[in-house]
């Protein structure tokens, strides 16, 4: 009944690995590109990026192929970032927060309030007409972002009890993810924000560093987030996306043929994700509650209302000001 925790050990161990050179090692002359995530195995992202690897050997006869690492053993996020940009490893599977840090733009697909849906969501990030030169925006760093699987809607929980209001946040420790907004946001909220890398929550939650954290029901349940911080409360303050970013460098590899590929069968898994979250969604609650963690409905309206200054504050780039109006009118 513990989480897996990572030594760093075997971080070490794992990037020792990378560094060897089996870079590129791929079978039969093959490529095989590194991609570092920080779910567990049975994270719809796991399965939706492990299946995208196998479709696209099959279609590249080999030529390309992807292993996805899991539980962050290439890294947290942050540094995930970074190896990918001077291409120690090839690909990453990034939360919108850490690529609003790079550029402020980015912030727009990850306020509160800006999507209706899952399906509104995807219709957006992943519509090239909508999101312009945006995820080319980071190719300087040798970053080039692909698109985006959904978060699914976050909400926040507690060791201490249900929040129903933002004065029941008052005194709390909030964990958030590295990001300037998201400190904002859980203020804004009424709480007290302690920004920490993914794969460390558990742990704090248990020995009590934590309060509390938001998040989806996947991550609250995959993780074990559950176990410590039982009440689940239904703020829904944000959709959040997670970007597929690749190594500009690495990505220009490609023959014409072979990126067409790529492409296809990424918008593929786009899709089988899409549709996996909503069954380990479903999946995840069931989990939850049979152990014991409680679900709270939420009058969202005063936290909406108090989140209101962190919408008005990201929209004061002309571009921000452009991809907002563009999200808000791809609304079904
Ligand atoms: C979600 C999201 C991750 C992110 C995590 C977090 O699980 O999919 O990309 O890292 O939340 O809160 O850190």
């Amino acid at each position: 009944k513990r989480k897996k925790t990572l030594s760093l050990a075997a971080t070490l161990s794992a990037l020792a690995l990378v560094l060897a050179g089996c870079s590129s090692g791929g079978g039969a002359g093959g490529t095989t590109l590194r991609l570092a995530l920080n779910q567990t195995k049975e994270h719809p992202s796991f399965v939706a990026l492990d299946n995208f690897g196998n479709r696209l050997s099959k279609a590249t006869s080999g030529r390309w192929d992807i292993e996805v690492y899991p539980n962050e053993t290439l890294g947290a996020q942050q540094e995930a970032i970074q190896l990918v940009s001077d291409g120690t490893v090839d690909m990453a599977i990034v939360s919108g927060t850490q690529l609003a840090n790079l550029n402020k733009d980015f912030r727009v697909f990850n306020l509160p309030q800006v999507f209706d849906s899952i399906e509104h969501q995807m219709n957006v990030v992943n519509n090239p007409d909508i999101v312009g030169d945006l995820y080319s925006s980071l190719e300087d760093q040798n970053l080039t972002v692909l698109g985006g699987f959904t978060q699914g809607a976050r909400s926040l929980y507690t060791s201490k009890g249900p929040i129903t209001k933002p004065a029941d946040l008052a005194g709390m420790k909030i964990r958030v993810q590295e990001s300037d907004i998201h400190t904002k946001m859980i203020e804004l909220m009424g709480g007290s924000a302690t920004p920490m890398a993914y794969g460390e929550v558990y742990t704090a939650l248990q020995s009590g560093v934590l309060d509390g954290a938001e998040n989806n029901e996947v991550s609250y349940v995959s993780q074990k987030h559950h176990e410590v911080a039982k009440h689940y409360s239904y703020t829904n303050h944000l959709i959040g996306v997670d970007y597929l970013i690749m190594n500009t460098d690495r990505l220009a590899e490609m023959s014409a043929e072979d990126r067409a590929a790529f492409d296809r069968e990424w918008q593929v898994a786009i899709q089988e994700h899409t549709e996996l979250w909503k069954t380990a969604t479903e999946e995840a609650i069931a989990e939850a509650k049979a152990d014991g963690a409680q679900f709270h409905e939420v009058n969202t309206e005063a936290f909406s209302k108090a989140l209101q200054p962190l919408i008005d504050e990201s929209l004061t780039t002309d571009t921000a000001r452009r991809l907002y109006e563009a999200a808000q009118s791809a609304a079904p």
